[in-house]
């Protein structure tokens, strides 16, 4: 078994409470992700890529654990590694906020930062340093189908569990598109008519057939749509734009008491604007990605 496991048990298994949206008289159930140990879903896939790479042998004691990571991934996977006895590296953008930086460092892993904008460079160079140095293991969380197996058998399953009928519409942002691509086919698994949308920020919506370019929606939208989204039954896309979604998450964090970061509100504001098109009392969900306190240094704490 891999060490660590009491923390391991502390994953998933996340709440779902509905907030009750005054004046628009709807109700959106959300998805509290933001209670998982590390502050965010990302716990989910590390756990689960971890458990399988430990259960077939594909982890040893010289393992390092090598991720690109718009820092929630890092943030899991130093959790974990610190838990498992397991060193970790993380490249990430220097954009990326100096709280998220910090936690990662924290926990004892070690941190390799480039200047471009977006994913790929950091992927491309978590591949030229695995090829030169075996001990490095790559979750590869943007195409490891583990990711999106999990939200299928994991996060979808505890969705159906939790509501309390039949599901109207999901809808969820996407980074490495696992969460929308597992949650959806568990949702539409147990029932095909759930409507199922892709929130994007409205400066990047490339799912809606535009250019991707700079928006201040933490976490999601790295300028590419993602592969693990590849054939996914997505009914329709939902564009909030990063003002939009600032303004909401201080809604979520000032009305309802939830300290949670900007893609939550977006995800909410998206929510909220399907529901309205929906009967007043339809079943929208939506998730709470992660928790706001790693970014402190970012719009959502400028006054
Ligand atoms: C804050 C936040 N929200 C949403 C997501 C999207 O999750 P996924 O990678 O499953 O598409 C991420 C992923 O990086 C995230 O960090």
């Amino acid at each position: 078994m891999l060490r660590g496991a009491p923390l391991l048990d502390l994953i998933g298994n996340t709440p779902i409470i509905p907030l009750r949206m005054e004046p628009e008289n709807r109700t959106i159930w959300a998805k509290c992700e933001f209670l998982n140990p590390s502050g965010s879903i990302k716990d989910r896939l590390a756990r689960t890529i971890m458990t399988d790479a430990y259960s077939r042998g594909l982890l040893n004691e010289d393992s390092d654990i090598l991720e690109c990571t718009s820092g929630n991934t890092g943030i899991a996977f130093a959790m974990i590694g610190a838990a498992c006895g397991y060193p970790v590296t993380i490249v990430m953008s220097e954009r990326a906020s100096g709280e998220r930086r910090r936690i990662i460092e924290h926990f004892g892993a070690k941190l390799i930062l480039f200047n471009e904008s977006g994913y790929r460079h950091g992927i491309e160079l978590t591949q030229q340093m695995a090829a030169k140095d075996s001990r490095y293991f790559l979750p590869r969380q943007f195409e490891n189908p583990l990711n999106a197996w999990d939200h299928e058998h994991e996060t979808g399953q505890e969705i159906i569990r939790q509501t309390p009928g039949t599901i109207a519409a999901f809808v969820s942002g996407y980074g490495t598109g696992g969460t929308l691509a597992g949650c959806s086919r568990a949702l539409k698994t147990a029932n095909s008519s759930t409507k199922i949308f892709a929130m994007e920020p409205a400066e990047s919506a490339l799912l809606a057939g535009e250019e991707a370019c700079c928006h201040w929606i933490e976490g999601i939208a790295g300028g590419f749509i993602p592969k693990l989204l590849q054939g996914i039954a997505i009914d329709g896309t939902c564009k909030v734009s990063s003002p939009d979604a600032i303004a909401m998450t201080r809604r979520l964090n000032r009305q309802f008491g939830l300290l949670v970061g900007s893609s939550s509100g977006a995800n909410v504001a998206a929510a909220l604007s399907i529901a309205s098109s929906m009967p007043e009392d339809a079943i929208v969900v939506t998730m709470l990605c992660d928790r706001a306190e790693r970014y402190f240094s970012t719009r959502l704490f400028d006054s």
